[in-house]
């Protein structure tokens, strides 16, 4: 852990948004309070496109599990700011395309453990192929080193590791860059990254929506970026078609689900082969 790094919280506070309950709101769950719903109405207000870009980054994610489980083989997933159990959460998603396929969930926030290790209980009894662990992004290290992870994922075989919707919590100063290079780095040949983040060309909406979710969630907020700042996060990685585009528009389906009407931010982003 560097310096500028908080120690993980054990306490659930409902009093203060927090990003995953925002997020659960977003995608139509139940487990949110308040403060919660409040900051998403607040968000709402300036960005009106907020949940259905929630709703399609899932379908995004959909469409990334299966197409490295058909395409690619690949049977070991890494979901990092996992966010809280919802409806297709990944192990679902994967294991109805591979019914072998292992997951692990990874979040810093205690109240996705809390959840996650709920639902998962009575599942785990049968089956050992997925776990939860409360760990920080932030430290590339210690994740891959935790010992549930490693329980679980063979990083000596190609791995998934999935960043969806969850750079943009991480500040500059923390370099998100430098964070997916030393996690790729310590993937063998023929694992992937995918990465969905919040970006703008607008200087002022980036100012805006960056200053309001760092304000509602009490600093547990980075940065909406330029496409070009998430494009540096690819560096040194084999990026597969279409490239990085507007996730929506990644391998979409012809029934897309509901589209964006307003375009002051979109989720940005793609997957990538490690060489
Ligand atoms: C917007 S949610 C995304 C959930 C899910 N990945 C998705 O795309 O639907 C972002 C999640 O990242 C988690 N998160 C934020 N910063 C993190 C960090 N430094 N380490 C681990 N998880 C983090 C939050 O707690 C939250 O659950």
């Amino acid at each position: 852990m560097n310096q500028q790094q908080t120690p993980l919280s054990h306490t659930i506070d409902v009093t203060r948004p927090s990003v995953a309950r925002m997020h659960d709101y977003f995608l139509g769950g139940k487990d949110n309070y308040p403060a919660d719903r409040r900051a998403c109405e607040r968000l709402l207000a300036h960005a009106p496109s907020a949940q259905i870009l929630a709703v399609n980054n899932r379908r995004f994610l959909h469409r990334v599990i299966r197409c490295l489980i058909q395409d690619h083989g690949i049977r070991q997933f890494l979901d990092i700011g996992s966010g809280l159990p919802t409806k297709d959460n990944v192990h679902e998603i994967a294991q109805h395309y591979a019914p072998g396929a292992k997951v692990a969930y990874v979040d810093h926030d205690p109240m996705v453990l809390a959840y996650g290790r709920a639902l998962l209980e009575d599942y785990r009894r049968t089956d050992r192929r997925i776990v939860t662990v409360q760990a920080d992004l932030r430290d590339p290290d210690a994740l891959l080193d935790h010992p549930a992870v490693t329980g679980i994922l063979d990083l000596h075989r190609p791995v998934a590791v999935l960043y969806l919707s969850v750079l943009h919590c991480v500040a500059d100063r923390d370099r998100p860059a430098d964070i997916v290079r030393r996690t790729a780095a310590r993937l063998s040949p023929g694992s992937f990254v995918a990465v969905s983040h919040l970006v703008s060309e607008d200087a002022a909406v980036r100012r805006t929506l960056t200053d309001l979710m760092a304000q509602s969630t009490g600093g547990q907020w980075g940065a909406v970026r330029r496409a070009e700042d998430v494009d540096r996060f690819f560096t040194a990685l084999d990026i597969l078609d279409p490239g990085l585009v507007d996730v929506a528009a990644w391998r979409a389906d012809p029934l897309m689900g509901p589209r964006q009407r307003t375009w002051e931010w979109i989720q940005y982003g793609g997957v990538a082969r490690v060489p």
